[in-house]
């Protein structure tokens, strides 16, 4: 389902509102399609054996708004997956991914060991954006998550920096109308904006003076579109033997995805399925003009 087609769907249900961070939001937004998560389900049984997979959000997002549908996607094909919101200033936290990366990853790591001692096991991980880079940072620099981790994929992460308003510009993909909603609202309290920022960041700097990325053991992915303006793909591949990078296009061609679109897009969800088993799934190709960015 492209961003389009959510924006269409969250137009349809406006009602009365309430209020996070002194703006109005229509509640009707809250109880569209295109909303909401399937709770975490910790005895849950892929009839496959499948690794779990953990589902990392991206910035100004929360678990309830993005990647969120390819949760219920996955869900109804019988994986196992898991998700929270972290880097929250407010409760509740609606809206994540704000607060210092640093900070939020020690929240993100110790999701993902819950999720491997809860269910005994590996697990794999899949983030957007902000979520991409943890995705990699975490195992990076959390050696006991490292080693529950198999396969890694990060959707258009800012590894080699990002500029911060390019960064706070991303919430403006999301369905309407949250973007104008937020957008002032959320800057002042974007600690993570400038975790990612070039030269400065905290985040951009630990990858930077890291010998290696990728953790050995871990088979990572990173997947980016070439119409993607506010993460390019030169700013998230990784160089490594144990990481693929690939680009949406040479799959699906046709597919013009910006970068909000990375997680909404049916033929990165393929792509994700395939490097999860490690067997090419059949592709159903997205197509069409990028909504933002
Ligand atoms: C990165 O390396 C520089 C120079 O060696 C050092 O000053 C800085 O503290 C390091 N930063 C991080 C986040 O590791
Ligand atoms: C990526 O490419 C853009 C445009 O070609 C360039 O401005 C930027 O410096 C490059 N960034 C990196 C990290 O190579
Ligand atoms: C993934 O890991 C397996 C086992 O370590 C390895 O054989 C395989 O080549 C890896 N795949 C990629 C694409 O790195
Ligand atoms: C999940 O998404 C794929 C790719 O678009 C689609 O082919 C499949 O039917 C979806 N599965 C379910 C259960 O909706």
């Amino acid at each position: 389902m492209r961003t389009s087609q959510i924006m269409a769907l969250a137009l349809a249900t406006r009602a009365t509102a309430i209020n996070i961070l002194g703006v109005s939001i229509p509640d009707g937004l809250l109880t569209g399609t295109w909303y909401g998560a399937p709770a975490n389900d910790f005895d849950c049984i892929d009839p496959q054996g499948r690794n779990p997979v953990i589902l990392i959000h991206a910035l100004s997002a929360s678990r309830e708004v993005d990647l969120n549908l390819l949760h219920k996607n996955m869900t109804s094909e019988g994986w196992c997956v898991f998700s929270q919101t972290y880097g929250s200033p407010i409760d509740p936290p609606l809206v994540g991914g704000l607060t210092e990366m640093t900070e939020s990853a020690k929240d993100v790591g110790a999701f993902i060991l819950e999720v491997a001692q809860k269910r005994g096991g590996k697990v794999d991980l899949v983030g957007h954006s902000e979520g991409g880079v943890q995705t990699l940072y975490v195992p990076m620099t959390q050696p006991d998550v490292a080693y529950v981790v198999d396969h890694a994929i990060a959707l258009g992460p800012a590894v080699h920096g990002a500029h911060y308003f390019g960064l706070t510009d991303y919430f403006q993909s999301l369905p309407a109308p949250i973007p104008s909603l937020l957008n002032d609202a959320i800057k002042p309290l974007c600690a993570a904006c400038v975790d990612m920022e070039n030269n400065v960041g905290d985040i951009f700097l630990a990858f930077k003076n890291s010998s290696k990325i990728v953790p050995d053991k871990i088979n990572a992915t990173i997947i980016m579109s070439n119409y993607d303006t506010l993460v390019s793909p030169n700013v998230s591949r990784v160089d490594e033997p144990n990481v693929q990078n690939l680009i949406v296009q040479n799959f699906c061609p046709d597919d013009h995805l910006g970068h909000a679109d990375l997680a909404w897009s049916e033929s990165v969800w393929g792509i994700i399925k395939s490097q999860l088993q490690e067997e090419n799934v059949h592709l159903i190709c997205d197509n069409g003009l990028p909504f933002r960015k």
